[in-house]
């Protein structure tokens, strides 16, 4: 595609707006060009031109695409900058709270004292859960994953809120947002205990959002729990650094099921679902389990050789990312807290002295410097996570906890924009137009050759096919 502005910057004032795609035909398509108000990153609008003109791009993971336009977080993956609503994260994780960002990411702007107070108020009293929802929980096998269990139980809030919740109104999406924001860390916690075969403990009043969650998954049976401000602070941020990622793998999930008008709880439990795989954030879970692998550190040159054997279908999980080619800030901010958390509880764990030791041999070898993988959100955060006293296959729903945000926040752009059905189009691969043959006449393989053959005489003119 040819932009006609050459190389358009955030500085410039007399940027072009036009680009211009000629075609092998000689056909030549114009497209209305739109700039982020943040770097270069230009997105070309084809509103459907393309598919008119019998003109598809291929772009594997939809790298090349802008699927929506969005005011939530902007990233600069050369740069390692992650802003949400405009604020560095670095800030947000340091000197705000996980419900002062749900706040922002949800209204735009940081809230006042009484304003966080009453918003978290209200996000806390929707944390309890439908008794029969308790019917649902009790019918899986406690060996189900927790990521399936928090997929099922969310889908199933259709069933108590969907009718009572005016999803085409600014306010019903946003009570939907609160309900879900609440309602997920008791989802989470039930799921975690029940996976473990404990008693389930519910909500408190008297206790804020982050406490609740550590509370629900920590309390003994009789729901007795000693506040610890380490545990408090550390899953605040954890929560803070994963609250949202604009177009990432479960994001778009939750906004292409959302664009068919299905339920809101539909579209979030089709997110959690995306997230629980090992290239999204199921990596947090299997960043551990290879780091269990590897065991020590004399044994991680013999990993790299095998993450870097093609045919060993071995990666290193924990690194790389589609956006950033560069570290990874929240990865950046995770470390630190993961020297500071493992202290503050006293905590020794050797995968930490493993995990520190691949990532500096990793940095400094040729095929990841060269293929700029780096660091991301998921390397650490599960040394954290099990040194607050989490199972590995919590890590994943505790991401989902934090994500909700995100995602319902993101879903609520769409809303207001009317955003069309997502559809994407194909190029397709397979046979040419060919002709069913009597089940008799059919060889091993269906007898393919002969029926290819009678499409390619039914193809030419009309009436010929025999
Ligand atoms: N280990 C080894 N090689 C890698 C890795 C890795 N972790 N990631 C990418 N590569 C190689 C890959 O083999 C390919 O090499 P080549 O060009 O020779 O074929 C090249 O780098 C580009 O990889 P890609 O798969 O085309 O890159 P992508 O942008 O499509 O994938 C990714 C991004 C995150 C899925 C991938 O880097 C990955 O699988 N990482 C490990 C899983 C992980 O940590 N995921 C968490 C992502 S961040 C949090 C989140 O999204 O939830």
């Amino acid at each position: 595609m040819a932009d006609d502005s050459k190389a358009p910057s955030s500085s410039q004032d007399n940027r072009k707006n036009v680009a211009v795609l000629s075609l092998p035909d000689g056909r030549e398509l114009e497209f209305p060009v739109e700039h982020d108000t943040i770097g270069d990153a230009i997105s070309v609008n084809v509103k459907g031109a393309f598919a008119k003109a019998k003109v598809f791009f291929s772009s594997p993971g939809y790298a090349d695409l802008s699927a929506a336009r969005s005011q939530l977080t902007y990233i600069d993956g050369d740069n390692g900058i992650l802003l949400y609503r405009g604020y560095p994260i670095e800030q947000l994780a340091n000197s705000a709270t996980f419900m002062e960002v749900c706040y922002l990411i949800l209204n735009g702007e940081l809230p006042n004292k009484e304003q966080l107070t009453s918003f978290e108020k209200e996000v806390v009293k929707r944390m309890p859960l439908h008794d029969q929802m308790m019917s649902t929980l009790h019918s899986l096998p406690r060996s189900t994953h927790p990521m399936a269990t928090m997929s099922i139980l969310t889908t199933s809030l259709s069933a108590y809120l969907g009718d009572k919740i005016d999803t085409k109104t600014k306010e019903g999406r946003y009570e939907i947002a609160l309900q879900l924001i609440a309602k997920s860390a008791t989802i989470g916690a039930i799921a975690k205990r029940y996976s473990l075969g404990e008693a389930i403990v519910n909500p408190s009043d008297r206790l804020n959002y982050v406490d609740n969650f550590l509370r629900m998954t920590f309390a003994n049976a009789a729901g007795e729990y000693d506040k610890n401000d380490v545990l408090s602070r550390a899953m605040d941020r954890n929560l803070i650094l994963h609250a949202e990622h604009e177009q990432n793998a479960s994001t778009s999930t939750v906004r292409l099921a959302g664009s068919s008008g299905t339920s809101p709880f539909a579209s979030i439990a089709a997110g959690i679902a995306t997230l629980w795989g090992p290239s999204h954030g199921g990596a947090n879970e299997a960043v551990l389990e290879m780091l269990k692998k590897i065991g020590t550190v004399d044994k991680i040159p013999e990993f790299i050789a095998l993450v870097k054997d093609k045919g060993a279908d071995t990666r290193l999980m924990g690194f790389g990312h589609r956006v950033y080619k560069n570290f990874d800030p929240r990865a950046k901010i995770i470390k630190e807290a993961c020297d500071e958390v493992l202290g503050q509880l006293g905590v020794v764990n050797p995968l930490l002295a493993v995990a520190k030791e691949l990532e500096r041999i990793a940095l400094e070898d040729p095929y990841f410097k060269e293929k700029k993988l780096y660091p991301n959100v998921d390397f650490y955060s599960g040394i954290i996570l099990s040194a607050m006293g989490y199972e590995t296959k919590m890590f994943t729903p505790i991401f989902a906890v934090g994500r909700m945000v995100g995602w319902i926040a993101q879903s609520n752009e769409q809303a207001n924009e009317a955003a069309p059905i997502g559809r994407p189009r194909q190029l397709y691969t397979g046979q040419v137009q060919r002709n069913v043959i009597p089940i008799e006449q059919r060889g091993p393989n269906g007898d393919s050759a002969r029926a290819t053959l009678a499409a390619t005489s039914a193809a030419k003119p009309a009436n010929t096919a025999g």
